[in-house]
C-alpha cells in the first residue's frame, strides 16, 4: 500500500464532509448543468469528471455539461491539473452531487377554448407528482387566473375574450420544480381591435387592426364584412381574400373571404388602412368601436342542388400481351382546363390563368364514373392532381363512381388523372368512363364536411 494514497484519501474524506460542498455550485436544468467552484490554489487547469461518463479539461473555475438525463443524480469530481491538463495527484479534488430536474411536459396542447377559459393537456409523466401552471398576458405580466389541475391537464378560467395568453406548465417532483414548457394561445371571441393609427408621409395616415374571428368555423369558405366609419384611401388584409365583387369601397364596406384551407385555419385577420388627415379630422374618427364587423355573412343563396358539368376525358388502355390480368389497365386524363379556363387571365403567370376560373376550395368534387360496362368500378393505381375521397356515408354515392377533390396544394393544376386496373368479370368495357365536376349542393357539402371532421 502506498502511503501517499492513504494520506490523499483521508484528506478527501475531510473535504467531502466539510468544505467541498460549499466550494461547488451546480445550477441544473433537466438536460444540462452549469458548474462553478472556488479556485484551487496552484491549479493551472481543472479536470472535471461527471459520473464517470463525461469529462472536460478547462482553464477556468466554471464549466457546463449538456446531454444529461432528467431527474437523475450526477456526481462531479473536480481535480486540479497542471498546465498540460495532467491531474495533480497531490491535491485533493472537489466532489459534489446534484440532481437534474424533471423534463418539461411533452405534447402540451390546447384542447378547447371558450371566451373566458382555456383547457390544456400534456403527456403523463410518471416521475411528476403535480404541476404548477402560470398564466401571463400578451405583455408578459403574470395574471391571476383560476387554474383547476387534472392529472395531466389544466383548465384555466376567468380570462378575457379575444386575448392571447402564454401558459407555463412546470412539473413538480421529488427533486423540486422541473423545466417549464410554454404554449401561447388565445381565448375565443370575435370582434375587431384597433392596434394603432400612425402618421405617414405626405398627409397620408395609416392604421392597423386585428379582426378576431370565432375559433371554430363551419365547413366551407368563411366570409366577414367590415364597415369602416368613412371611406379610406386603401386597405390591405392578411389571412383572408378581399371579395371585390361584394365590397363597396366608396361606402367603406369590405367583404373578406377565407376560401383556402390555410386561411380558414387563421382565426385572426390582419388589416391595414390608409386615409388622409382631412378624412380623419373632418369626416370621421376611426376607432375600434366605430369599425363594424359582421361574421359569417352569406353572400350567396343557400345551395340546395349541385351544378354538374361533364369534363372531357382521354382514355388510354393497354392490355398485357401475355394476357396476364395483372398487366391490364389504363390511364384516364381529365381535361379540366377545357372547362376551367379563364381566357382573360395572364397566361404568363405560373398558374396559367386558370386559378380564378375555378370554384373556391370546398365547393368542388370530381366524380368519375366507370360506366355501364364496368359496374364493379375501377381499381386506382395512381392518382394525380386530385385526391380520392371515401364515399362511405355519402348520401347517394354510387358504387361505380369514385369521388375526388383537388386539395389546396393541387389547386393550380389543371392536369389531373389516374392509372387504373380492373376486374374483367365486373368491368368488361371501360369505354364508358366519364368525369364530371360537381359544384355546390348537399352531396358536395357532405364530402367536405367529412373531410373537415
Ligand atoms: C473563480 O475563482 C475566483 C477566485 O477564487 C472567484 O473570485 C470567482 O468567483 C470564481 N469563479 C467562479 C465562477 O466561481
Ligand atoms: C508540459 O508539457 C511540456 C511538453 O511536453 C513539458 O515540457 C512540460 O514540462 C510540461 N509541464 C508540466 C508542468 O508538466
Ligand atoms: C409510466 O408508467 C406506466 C405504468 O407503470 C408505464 O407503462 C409507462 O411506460 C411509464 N412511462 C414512462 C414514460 O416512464
Ligand atoms: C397585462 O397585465 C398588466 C397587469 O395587469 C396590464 O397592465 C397590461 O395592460 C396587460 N396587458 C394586456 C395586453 O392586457
Ligand atoms: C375625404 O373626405 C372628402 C370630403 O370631406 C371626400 O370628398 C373625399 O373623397 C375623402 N377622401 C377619401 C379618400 O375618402
Ligand atoms: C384556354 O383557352 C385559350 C383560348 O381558347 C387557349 O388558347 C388556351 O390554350 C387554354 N388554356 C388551357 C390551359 O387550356
Ligand atoms: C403553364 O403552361 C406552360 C406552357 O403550356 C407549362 O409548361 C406549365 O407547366 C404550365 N404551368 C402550370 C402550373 O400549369
Amino acid at each position: 500500500m502506498n502511503i501517499f494514497a492513504i494520506i490523499s484519501s483521508l484528506f478527501l474524506v475531510a473535504l467531502i464532509g466539510g468544505a467541498s460542498a460549499g466550494n461547488v455550485q451546480a445550477s441544473a436544468t433537466s438536460n444540462a448543468v452549469a458548474l462553478k467552484w472556488k479556485e484551487i490554489p496552484d491549479a493551472e487547469k481543472y479536470h472535471v469528471l461527471l459520473s464517470d461518463d463525461q469529462n472536460q479539461v478547462v482553464d477556468r473555475n466554471e464549466t457546463q455539461f449538456g446531454t444529461l438525463l432528467p431527474n437523475t443524480l450526477y456526481q462531479v469530481i473536480i481535480s486540479a491539473a497542471d498546465v498540460n491538463g495532467t491531474i495533480m495527484a497531490n491535491i485533493a479534488p472537489l466532489e459534489y452531487q446534484f440532481r437534474t430536474v424533471a423534463a418539461p411536459v411533452s405534447n402540451l396542447q390546447v384542447m378547447d377554448v371558450t371566451e373566458s377559459s382555456i383547457q390544456l393537456t400534456w403527456d403523463m409523466d410518471n416521475e411528476t407528482d403535480s404541476y404548477e401552471v402560470m398564466v401571463k398576458n400578451e405583455t408578459d405580466s403574470v395574471i391571476s387566473a383560476s387554474v383547476t389541475l387534472g392529472e395531466h391537464s389544466a383548465s384555466i378560467s376567468g380570462l378575457q375574450g379575444m386575448q392571447f395568453y402564454k401558459i407555463y406548465v412546470t412539473p413538480v417532483g421529488s427533486s423540486g420544480l422541473g423545466d417549464t414548457a410554454m404554449i401561447r394561445t388565445r381565448t375565443d371571441g370575435s370582434g375587431i381591435k384597433l392596434n394603432g393609427v400612425w402618421q405617414g408621409s405626405q398627409g397620408v395616415f395609416g392604421g392597423s387592426a386585428t379582426i378576431f374571428r370565432p375559433i371554430s368555423i363551419p365547413t366551407g369558405p368563411y366570409a366577414m364584412k367590415i364597415h369602416l366609419p368613412c371611406p379610406v384611401l386603401a386597405v390591405k388584409f392578411w389571412n383572408a381574400k378581399l371579395d371585390k365583387k361584394n365590397s363597396v369601397p366608396s361606402d367603406a364596406t369590405y367583404v373578406l373571404r377565407q376560401s383556402k384551407l390555410w386561411q380558414r385555419r387563421k382565426a385572426e385577420i390582419g388589416m391595414n388602412f390608409y386615409f388622409t388627415q382631412e378624412n380623419e379630422t373632418t369626416t370621421c374618427t376611426i376607432s375600434g368601436e366605430d369599425i363594424n364587423v359582421e361574421f359569417g355573412v352569406s353572400m350567396e343563396a343557400a345551395r340546395t342542388t349541385s351544378t354538374n358539368t361533364a369534363v372531357p376525358v382521354i382514355i388510354n388502355e393497354w392490355l398485357d400481351t401475355t394476357e396476364i390480368l395483372v398487366g391490364s389497365g389504363g390511364m384516364v386524363s381529365i381535361l379540366v382546363s377545357e372547362i376551367y379556363n379563364d381566357t382573360n387571365a395572364d397566361m404568363t403567370k405560373p398558374t396559367n390563368g386558370t386559378w380564378n376560373a375555378k370554384p373556391d376550395y370546398g365547393t368542388y368534387v370530381i366524380a368519375v364514373d366507370s360506366g355501364a360496362g364496368c359496374t364493379g368500378g375501377l381499381l386506382f393505381a395512381d392518382v394525380w392532381g386530385m385526391t380520392r375521397k371515401s364515399s362511405e356515408g355519402m348520401p347517394g354515392a354510387l358504387p361505380s363512381t369514385a369521388y375526388f377533390v383537388q386539395d389546396e396544394m393541387q389547386w393550380p393544376s389543371n392536369e389531373m388523372g389516374f392509372l387504373y386496373g380492373y376486374n374483367p368479370e365486373v368491368c368488361e368495357d371501360r369505354s364508358g368512363i366519364t368525369a364530371q365536376i360537381m359544384v355546390g349542393g348537399p352531396f358536395v357539402d357532405a364530402v367536405f364536411a367529412a373531410e373537415d371532421a
